[in-house]
């Protein structure tokens, strides 16, 4: 049986802290997709550690936490989140394993990404410059190199041929960089990478569902970031909904049991492209702020504004979410009003679908007004003791989107989520 738990919104979402809280209910907690553009932040104590690569359930010592093959793995991030994660005591030789058929990032993936960025100028998708696009257009361009292919004789040869097709890609762009210090590191964290557990997996995966493990999917990214369905061409290379899952673990649609999706209590996005519910005044300013509202993996401050609810229900349809989590509600406690979108209006036309193309239209978020209910909430534990005016707005959601909020998260602390 396989649970997930996906981001709905633009990515940061808060994933990793909620992937960490519900791991304990799983053996196996799987990553299918993106790679280090993902920043999962958790805190372990007073210690804060932001994971890119390695699944939110390896501070569990029982759990096996599995990067599957539908991640691009980039052998230096790994490298250096292992030495982080070994730190506290994590014996990541014993429960992190890796899909043979993972591609790889190569610095030259990097070099790319960085060129490409340059070259669209003020058309920029705000990449994280980590590789992922070039590694993913390499998988179904069919030239990638596999975490699998490490493990063979002739794999600096294969590494070569391919960096030298890069080379010549790169030499359309005006793109001088040396990144042969990047090659160093790269080939020091392959031979590191050759000693950790490659598996195949797939057999591994669906041999566990049978003997009745329990596998928790982390998405990473979010939905309005899917390759297919975000707001395309401001968007990552994989696809980040449920669907992913399947294509990302080798398993099939049927094991798939709860969607589990998160959405901040408002919105954020970081990088290029539409945002409706977009706030550039004062109520902007205060949710980065208060939020801390700065990129886990660039360091960018995050574009702030109010939840989205017709971008959440279309995310709730195509992934089939089954039930929600809602992180930062705590971050809303000083406002006397909070906003929800629940229409777009475009050229005086108002709609509440996701339409075709955000890009270049002038949409207007169309907002319904809710008291504030200025109390901290951050030590609160029951439900039952939550202000009236959060059940209020909480219940407006469900009733919007037709899928229960079943926790709130209060605070970054591992223990910061309160049952509905
Ligand atoms: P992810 O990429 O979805 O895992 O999210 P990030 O880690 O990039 O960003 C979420 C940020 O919000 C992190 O700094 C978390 O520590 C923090 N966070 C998560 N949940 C809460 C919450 O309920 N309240 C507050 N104040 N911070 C939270
Ligand atoms: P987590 O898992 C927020 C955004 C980038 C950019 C676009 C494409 O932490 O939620 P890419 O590097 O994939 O080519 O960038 O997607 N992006 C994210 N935004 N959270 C993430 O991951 C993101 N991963 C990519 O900012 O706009
Ligand atoms: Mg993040």
């Amino acid at each position: 049986m396989v649970d997930a738990i996906l981001g709905l919104q633009w990515g940061d979402e808060g994933k990793g802290k909620i992937v960490d809280y519900f791991a304990r209910n799983y053996d196996i907690i799987a990553r299918f997709q993106g790679g280090p553009n993902a920043g999962h932040t958790l805190y372990i104590g007073d210690r804060k550690v932001v994971l890119h690569q390695i699944p939110s359930g390896i501070f569990h010592e029982d759990k096996i936490n599995l990067i599957g093959s539908g991640v691009v793995l980039d052998p230096v991030t790994l490298k250096k989140e292992c030495d982080a994660v070994a730190s506290f005591g994590v014996d990541y030789r014993k429960n992190l394993f890796i899909s043979e058929r993972t591609h790889l990032i190569l610095p030259t993936h990097r070099a790319l990404d960085k060129a490409s960025e340059i070259a669209k100028g003020d058309d920029k998708i705000g990449s994280t410059l980590k590789g992922i696009g070039p590694a993913y257009m390499d998988k179904t361009g069919r030239n990638g190199l596999r975490v699998g292919d490490l493990l063979h004789k002739d794999f600096d040869e294969q590494y070569k041929k391919l960096r030298n097709k890069h080379e010549q890609l790169l030499g359309n762009f005006d793109f001088q960089e040396d990144i042969s210090q990047w090659e160093e590191e790269f080939f020091t964290a392959i031979a590191f990478l050759r000693t950790l557990n490659i598996i195949n997996g797939e057999y591994f995966i669906n041999d566990q569902i049978q003997k009745g493990c329990k596998v928790l999917a982390e998405g990473a990214q979010g939905s309005m970031l899917d390759v297919d369905f975000g707001t395309f061409p401001f968007v990552t290379s994989s696809n980040t909904m449920s669907a992913g899952i399947c294509s990302g673990l080798g398993i099939a649609p049927q094991k798939i049991k709860e969607i589990i999706g998160i959405t901040k209590a408002y919105c954020t996005r970081v990088g290029s492209g539409p945002f409706p519910t977009e706030l550039f005044d004062e109520s902007g300013e205060f949710l980065r702020i208060t939020g801390n509202e700065f990129g886990s993996t660039t360091g960018r401050p995050r574009r702030c504004g109010w939840i989205d609810l017709v971008a959440l229900r279309f995310a709730c349809m195509i992934n089939g979410v089954t039930s929600i989590v809602m992180t930062k509600a705590d971050i809303l406690d000083e406002l006397d009003t909070l906003k929800t979108c629940t229409s777009y209006e475009t050229n005086g036309v108002n709609s509440d679908k996701v339409p075709f193309q955000m890009n270049g239209i002038d949409i207007k978020p169309m907002y319904e007004s809710f008291k504030g209910w200025q109390t901290n909430i951050s030590q609160i534990r029951n439900y039952a003791e939550m202000p009236d005016e959060m059940k209020n707005y909480i219940n407006h959601i469900n009733s919007y989107l037709g899928v229960p909020v079943k926790f709130i998260s209060n605070g970054p602390g591992r223990e910061q989520i309160v049952s509905i």
